[in-house]
């Protein structure tokens, strides 16, 4: 059994079908790459995947168990935990905070515990923070020490990128969703985190899907690649049999010469 299974996945924004009877399975110790043009329908797979929008056809399944109006902090305690193409971050809080916000949705302790500083609850916040270092230690020393206790604001944007994966590692995830994680990094800060990513499989044990512009990247860190156009698939292979795919080739270029909000309206179905 595949660990995340979907089929016929349908998302309509009024007319337009932002994604169209998608099928899509992801193995356990995969990393699988979602490319296309923009507006494709990337972001939009990880927003039905996660729960924040609910799908108007199809099925998830996640170790066998639909997602399907479960509300995201339950799909996050199941054990999918995600970042954001538009970083999340909040600036005014510490980087340690902001991996500790990030684990509520595992926390046990009730309120009351946690207004009266039950012992109970005191235990379970320093278990939180022990694991929001820990996570924060996969990246070195860049968000660890005295970093820990700056607001997010003083961070750089790469280290941001940084922080939003250290949020959801903290959440113990089986299946992590990397959406355009080298977005706004330099060629070095861009190689670097192709390199994470790898370690994140190896090292942590997730299941890794990401989307990614950056085909060097795609190259790199790919077991399979999946293309979307317009919601729908149109390959699915190794790096080498998407990247010289015609419908691929031609979806990028014929995206830039039509300018993206006509290509998507006037889409034909898959
Ligand atoms: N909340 C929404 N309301 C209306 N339309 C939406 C919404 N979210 C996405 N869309 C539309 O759905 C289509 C797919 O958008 P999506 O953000 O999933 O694309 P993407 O492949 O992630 O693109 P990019 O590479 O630019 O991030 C686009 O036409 C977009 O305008
Ligand atoms: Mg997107």
């Amino acid at each position: 059994m595949a660990l995340l299974e979907i089929r016929g996945l349908t998302k309509y924004f009024g007319g337009l079908a932002a994604v169209d009877h998608l099928d899509l399975s992801i193995e356990e110790g995969e990393i699988v790459s979602l490319i296309g043009p923009n507006g494709a329908g990337k972001t939009t797979v990880f927003n039905l995947i996660t729960g924040l929008y609910p799908p108007d056809e199809g099925e998830l399944l996640f170790n066998g168990q639909s997602l399907v109006g479960l509300h995201p902090h339950e799909i996050t305690a199941l054990g999918i935990a995600r970042t954001f193409q538009t970083l999340r971050i909040f600036t005014n809080m510490t980087v340690l905070e902001n991996v500790m916000v990030g684990q509520h949705p595992r926390s046990r302790s009730g309120v009351m515990a946690s207004v009266l500083r039950l012992p109970r609850f005191r235990r379970e916040e320093e278990h939180i923070r022990r694991k929001a270092v820990e996570a924060l230690s996969f990246f070195g020393t860049r968000l660890i020490g005295y970093r820990l206790d700056q607001p997010a604001y003083s961070l750089s944007y790469a280290n941001r990128r940084r922080l939003e994966i250290a949020r959801a590692m903290a959440t113990e995830p089986k299946l992590l969703l990397l959406d355009e994680p080298t977005a706004g990094m330099n060629p070095h800060e861009t190689l670097e985190m192709a390199r994470m990513i790898g370690q994140l499989r190896d090292e942590k044990g997730y299941t890794i899907l990401v989307i990614e512009h950056d085909m060097k990247v795609v190259q790199g860190v790919s077991d399979r690649v999946v293309a979307l156009d317009h919601g729908c698939k149109i390959a699915e292979g190794s790096y080498e049999e998407v990247a010289h795919d015609e419908r691929v080739i031609e979806a990028y270029l014929g995206r830039r010469r039509d300018g993206d909000q006509e290509a998507v309206a006037e889409a034909q179905p898959c």
